[in-house]
């Protein structure tokens, strides 16, 4: 499925974007990864750059060739480092170097963007997402925080919730869609990775073992790379502006909570 295919995989010096990268390498595909943190295994090549401030961006993006298959947006940070951060890297700092190499993407080619079920009240949230994601560009984002009363803790899932609603806005919009470039999302559930036992802080114990008891065990990066892969192959053409849960049956689990059916009682 990827063959011949040279994709672009942010966050491949750990977890869900090294697996990914590892797997591409084995399915055909070339690999241009970037990380701020050199990875000790290397799959493909390798570009060092902070993806949480403009300038990072713009350093990396001098970098990347002037053609490419996908762009596949996995690098992401947990929260523990507070909001604005959360938000630079895994919301406005994704989207600034997604738009910033639209136009290097092949038609027909994919953007795929890890988000998580942590944005899963993102249409419980959709005014502040709406607002939030309406801010162009890659904004002053203390200043946005401000704007919207957003509290510290808040950050990872905020991103998320952001991501999400982004991902089916760009779907539509004409540099993706007028080139036949499909935007989708992938959510994991809870994944055993160095970010888990941060969630653990973030989020607290029990939230992660909850949600880890929902579905019998933690996903692995190998339960999710192939699925994120899909995404930006061929044979996912027909998927657009879509989020593909990744989480074992968490999603269903929660909705069932939040929709009040239960699975249990058929
Ligand atoms: N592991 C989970 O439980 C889980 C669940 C849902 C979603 N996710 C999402 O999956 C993605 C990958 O997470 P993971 O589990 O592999 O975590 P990880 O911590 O193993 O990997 C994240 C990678 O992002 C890189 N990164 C962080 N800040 C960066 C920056 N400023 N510039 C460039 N690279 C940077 C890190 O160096 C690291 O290699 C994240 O977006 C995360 O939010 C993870």
């Amino acid at each position: 499925m990827l063959i011949g295919k040279t994709l672009v995989i942010t966050g491949v010096a750990s977890g869900i974007g090294a697996r990914t990268a590892e797997l591409a390498i084995t399915m055909g595909a070339d690999v241009i990864g970037i990380d701020i943190r050199e990875p000790v295994k290397s799959n493909g090549s390798f570009l060092a750059g902070d993806l949480s401030t403009a300038d990072g961006i713009a350093a990396v993006v001098a970098r990347l060739p002037g053609r490419f298959d996908a762009l596949l947006n996995i690098a992401g940070i947990s929260g523990s480092v507070g909001a604005a951060k959360t938000l630079a890297i895994n919301f406005y700092g994704l989207r600034h170097l997604t738009e910033n190499v639209a136009g290097r993407l092949r038609e027909g080619g994919a953007v795929v963007n890890v988000a998580s079920i942590a944005g899963y009240g993102w249409r419980a949230n959709l005014d502040r997402a709406r607002r939030m994601v309406g801010v162009p560009g890659f904004p002053d984002i203390e200043r946005v925080m401000a704007d919207n009363a957003v509290a510290n803790e808040i950050g990872y899932p905020l991103s998320k919730e952001l991501l999400l609603l982004w991902t089916q806005i760009a779907a539509h919009q004409v540099q993706f869609k007028g080139r036949g470039i499909r935007v989708n999302a992938v959510s994991p559930g809870p994944v055993e990775t160095p970010i888990l036992k941060e969630f653990r802080s973030v989020l607290g114990d029990e939230r992660v073992d909850s949600d880890i008891s929902r579905t019998g065990r933690a996903g692995t990066a190998s339960d999710i790379a192939p699925v994120v892969l899909f995404m930006a192959s061929d044979a996912a053409r027909w998927i657009n502006g879509a989020n593909i849960a990744c989480d074992g049956g968490l999603e269903a689990s929660v909705n069932a909570d939040v929709l009040g059916f239960n699975p249990q009682q058929g």
